[in-house]
């Protein structure tokens, strides 16, 4: 096997130093210089920073927590044993003004580091760097920062990350978590996705039946559907719930101690069994109904229609509603104090507004000629009580339907058209794309992950831009990243579903476009899956693994292997033998054999295994003949 890798041990040599004399951050930072010189992190540091700025006070704070949990003992003593300053400074007067808000200067050399922002944000995020920067210097154990030069601000104000609560809850302990992962990546918009069908997770305090009720259900788990099997006759809710208005302060201050401002969704005419079933008269049968725990209550049709078998959508012609949405809103305001208010908007049913011969009067009485005018009247009523509490409302794309409200912003996810369609009639976008943002769906090859509907795997993820051509990019936010948990039931999973993908939407959203670079991210990314397995986080390796195609050509089957990352190279058998490290090197596509033969890959770097053997049956190999 050895000889396999002669010639690549000195290129192996040159990128361990390559990767120590540049830098491994994640999202590139717009500029960096590297000096020869070196910061020694070690008890003896001292920061020197405006104490009465109790937001820096903080943001210190929280870096000296983070030394300590890499084993450095500050003695925060002023004596003559300080050898090394961190300098902090809020400059607030924006004399560079590409740093904008979230930008920073840093500064290395020996024994001091200069931290420059006009506004904490910039001061948080410059701290993230410097974070990452961080290496232990091999033989002298030494934790050290190697001199250098950054300017680095964001490409766009909103780069978010979408975190679904409803289809499973996630404790606050566990929100935590995932802000502060996203934090160090420079995210700061956290789209917490708190209500659905499948569970209300905010309290109302005057809606208490929304939590007592709407936050449970039966316990079921597996694939989002049929196999979930409907509640049984008397079968108790107990699975779920929710988070108390104090949970919701405190979530709001931790992000916000971590330059992320939090927008609530909660989701509204569709996606409201969970409502429903705390007050059934919102519907426009008022039936009893239940938290459904994703048992299978639509269909879906080709044309890419749907019916809900069970009414799940509220009724946009009874006052009653909007009374409703305008407790559930000034609860809600009170408690975020960001700009935007997410009142979802997708995927809503009209069929049970169609039939009704109520809703058809009030249709004829406010001269609405179809259920997608009356949606956009819902959404545009619902606009106006979200605006009268200070704040702007997004909605998905559909909030196009029937005509868009005034100042809404779109967020746009069935693909980009839905945002180009907004930015061109000069509304806010915010792209999020579900081929191309969508994390819930596999990132890995179908026979070692679950299939969720699609493929995304991280090269694709990290070709993903939010501006398209022909529209003013003035008008594009930014983007975001969405985990649909439906079948996502911990937060471990949760984990490994979001990264390495939102490193590369991370590096999209706040690096420059022109420094984007497939090969370099990927050989960054490497360094960044050494940090998560140092932590315990396990995270997708499934980019180490290849790509398989299967077509037809000259009535042959054959089959492509693709690998992602550079110089590695894959084996593989397609004879039943094992292992695969005495298979063939893959070179160029090859045939596949008639018989009952598997295929087997391995991916190999420098004599090391990366990722999984991949194991596919003759029978699915045949089942994925790309038509
Ligand atoms: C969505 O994925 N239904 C916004």
């Amino acid at each position: 096997m050895n000889k396999k890798y002669n010639i690549l041990v000195p290129l192996l040599v040159l990128f361990i130093h390559l990767s120590f004399s540049q830098n491994n951050i994640i999202p590139k930072p717009v500029k960096f210089k590297s000096l020869d010189s070196e910061f020694i992190l070690d008890e003896n540091v001292s920061f020197e920073f405006n104490n009465k700025n109790q937001e820096v006070v903080k943001q210190v704070e929280m870096f000296k927590d983070y030394l300590v949990l890499k084993g450095i003992k500050l003695n925060n003593s002023k004596g003559n044993n300080i050898s090394s300053k961190i300098y902090i400074s809020v400059l607030g007067d924006f004399r560079d003004k590409n740093l904008g808000n979230e930008g920073y200067f840093i500064g290395v050399t020996k024994g001091k580091i200069l931290l420059t922002a006009n506004k904490t944000a910039g001061i948080f995020n410059g701290f993230q760097t410097l974070k990452q920067l961080m290496i232990i210097k091999p033989k002298s154990d030494n934790l050290v920062i190697s001199g250098c030069e950054i300017t680095d601000y964001p490409r766009f104000t909103w780069r978010g990350l979408m975190l679904d609560v409803s289809r499973h809850f996630f404790t606050v302990d566990e929100v935590k978590a995932y802000l502060d992962k996203m934090s160090e990546y420079k995210f700061n918009v956290f789209h917490w996705h708190l209500t659905d069908d499948q569970g209300w997770r905010i309290e109302i305090k005057s809606l208490p039946k929304l939590t007592e009720v709407g936050a449970w259900r039966v316990e079921r788990h597996g694939r989002f559907g049929s196999a979930r099997p409907f509640p049984e006759k008397g079968e108790k809710a107990t699975y779920g719930g929710f988070y108390t208005q104090d949970q919701i302060k405190d979530v709001v201050r931790y992000a916000a101690d971590r330059n992320i401002t939090i927008v609530p969704e909660i989701d509204m005419p569709g996606h409201s069994m969970a409502a429903l079933a705390a007050y059934p008269d919102l519907s426009v049968n008022k039936n009893p109904t239940f938290v459904i725990p994703g048992s299978r209550f639509s269909e879906w049709f080709e044309d890419g229609t749907f019916r809900m078998n069970i009414e799940n959508t509220l009724n946009p012609t009874d006052e009653n509603v909007y009374d409703f949405i305008d407790k559930v809103f000034t609860e809600v305001a009170q408690l975020f104090p960001g700009d935007y208010i997410h009142m979802g908007g997708d995927e809503a049913y009209h069929g049970y507004w169609e039939k009704d011969s109520e809703v058809k009067k009030f249709m004829k009485k406010h001269k609405i000629k179809d259920v997608e005018e009356l949606q956009s009247y819902f959404v545009k009523r619902v606009e106006k009580i979200i605006s009268s509490k200070g704040k702007k409302m997004i909605g998905w794309d559909e909030i196009l339907d029937g005509g868009l409200a005034d100042d809404a912003t779109v967020m746009s996810w069935q693909g980009m058209e839905g945002g180009i369609k907004a930015a061109k009639m000069k509304h806010d976008v915010v792209m999020s794309p579900i081929k191309e943002t969508y994390l819930n769906i596999r990132q890995g090859d179908a026979s070692v992950e679950k299939q969720v509907f699609s493929y995304l795997n991280l090269e694709k993820t990290y070709k993903f831009d939010p501006v398209p051509d022909n529209v003013d990019p003035k008008y594009i936010l930014g983007g975001q990243g969405n985990l649909w948990t439906e079948e996502i039931a911990s937060m471990p999973f949760a984990f490994y579903m979001t990264y390495p993908r939102a490193f590369a939407l991370a590096e999209t959203l706040w690096s420059e476009k022109s420094s984007k670079n497939w090969d370099d991210f990927i050989q960054r990314t490497q360094v960044h899956f050494n940090c998560f397995d140092k932590e315990g986080v396990s995270i997708s390796k499934a980019v180490f693994e290849p790509i398989i195609s299967i077509y037809e050509e000259d009535g042959k089957i054959m089959c492509e292997l693709k690998n992602s990352i550079p110089n590695t190279m894959i084996y593989y058998t397609i004879n039943n033998t094992y292992p695969v490290e005495f298979g063939i090197k893959y070179a160029t596509p090859f045939e596949i054999p008639q018989g009952d033969l598997d295929l087997r890959t391995q991916t190999y770097k420098n004599d090391k295994v990366l990722g999984r053997e991949l194991h596919i049956s003759n029978e699915d190999l045949m089942k994925r003949i790309k038509k």
